[in-house]
């Protein structure tokens, strides 16, 4: 017997719904499994939330109510035992903007700012907007095709006097590991070893498989939680990425109060009606709906990798811990990965992201977005093994 209460198979067409997602299409016979956002209906709460907004009828300028603070709080606390204060917390247009504002916050021009790559290629443009060099680290490709935190690269490149941030993400995207308590903890330890403050993005941090759990970086300890400067939004999570609303946590006031500046002179200081509505009703009322989701994922990727496994050995895919986001090694193929993309773009009419624009550790690998209905990885996933044997 089915007991799921949302019904994450209904197929939602969302052709001309100006949807960058699908809008990038050619033609109607592609499939898009690229840019990071979910072909599903957002949580009834949601939809609900969001009704009832548009019905007042009046969409001016919105102040942040302390609901905004209060469900974060509630959120975080209850999910994740992180008790964050209200004084911590600022908002924001997105995590992008957010990463931008913080970086604009912390560092000075001509800084290096440390990644771990591959990396969600934001990261590369916000570094870069700031005026500051990217320091790429690769994180280590295990043998069962894994990542883990290569942390003799990592001291080397923290250690040096132009250095003074780190700019991680949790869960990461692509690399699809929920980072472990232990892990963050040797992260942190270097940091604090050579002076550098951490910049975690955890706006993958609901997204996570059965068996793994999230841990936000500023609960690993105290001392990290003194260093470190938290970015998130439920926005992916829950679907909503195009209502742009996203927060930031800073424990120290001083830096807190840079962030604050920083957000006022890029002017994205402000979060309109309906990303404010949808944030709330998120984080008050979501929960059953995202536990659901992660089942459905986890069940896609399943389904996906067992059909690729099968017919297509030079595929090699990465577990995934987190996120939606499928990662998958096709250097054996003897074919760059710009080349896989344009052959399953065009034999299989199928659109995936090539792995180079998430850093030069991504270079021959693609990520494929599996947040659509379990049918339609069910036939991408036939389309691309056909056009790749
Ligand atoms: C790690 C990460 N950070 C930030 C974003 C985008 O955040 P926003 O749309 O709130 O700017 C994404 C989108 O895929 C992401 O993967």
């Amino acid at each position: 017997m089915n007991n799921n209460k949302f019904n994450f198979d209904e197929i939602v067409n969302r052709r001309n719904t100006h949807s960058v997602k699908w809008d990038k299409c050619e033609s109607d016979d592609i499939i898009p499994m690229w840019i990071a956002d979910m072909d599903f209906k957002a949580a009834p709460c949601i939809i609900d939330a969001l009704k009832q907004r548009l019905e007042h009828g009046v969409f001016g300028y919105a102040n942040v109510p302390e609901e905004f603070y209060d469900s974060i709080i509630n959120w975080f606390e209850r999910r994740h035992n992180w008790k964050i204060d209200r004084n911590w917390i600022e908002y924001t247009t997105g995590v992008v903007p957010a990463i931008d504002a913080v970086l604009r916050a912390v560092t000075s021009p001509g800084e290096n700012v440390v990644v771990l790559t591959p990396i969600y290629n934001c990261f590369f443009t916000c570094i870069e907007s700031n005026n500051c060099n990217v320091v790429e680290v690769p994180l280590t490709f295990n043998n069962d095709y894994s990542y883990s935190i290569d942390y003799d690269a990592l001291d080397k490149a923290l250690n040096d006097d132009n250095t003074h941030t780190l700019l991680f993400c949790n869960p990461h995207n692509p690399a699809g590991r929920v980072w472990t308590k232990d892990e963050m903890l040797n992260v942190n330890d270097l940091c604090i070893k050579h002076g550098v403050t951490v910049i975690s993005d955890e706006i993958h941090c609901e997204m996570v498989m059965p068996g793994h759990d999230y841990t936000p970086f500023a609960t690993i300890s105290q001392e990290a939680q003194n260093n470190c400067i938290t970015c998130g939004s439920p926005s992916k999570s829950f679907n909503i990425a195009g209502l742009q609303a996203a927060f930031i946590v800073s424990n120290n006031p001083d830096t807190k109060a840079k962030i604050n500046k920083a957000l006022i002179d890029n002017q994205v200081c402000a979060i309109n009606p309906f990303g404010l509505e949808a944030f709330m009703a998120a984080y008050n009322h979501g929960e059953n709906w995202i536990l659901e989701f992660n089942e459905y994922i986890c069940g896609n990727f399943q389904l996906m990798r067992d059909m690729m496994n099968k017919e297509l050995p030079a595929f090699h895919i990465t577990p995934i811990e987190g996120s939606y986001l499928a990662w998958i090694d096709v250097t054996p193929t003897g074919m760059t990965s710009a080349q896989v993309t344009q052959k399953i773009l065009d034999d299989g009419k199928v659109l995936v992201n090539d792995g180079a624009m998430y850093g030069k550790a991504g270079d021959g690998f693609i990520r494929i977005n599996l947040a659509t209905q379990r049918s339609v990885v069910e036939e991408a996933t036939h389309r691309i093994i056909k056009a790749m044997k």
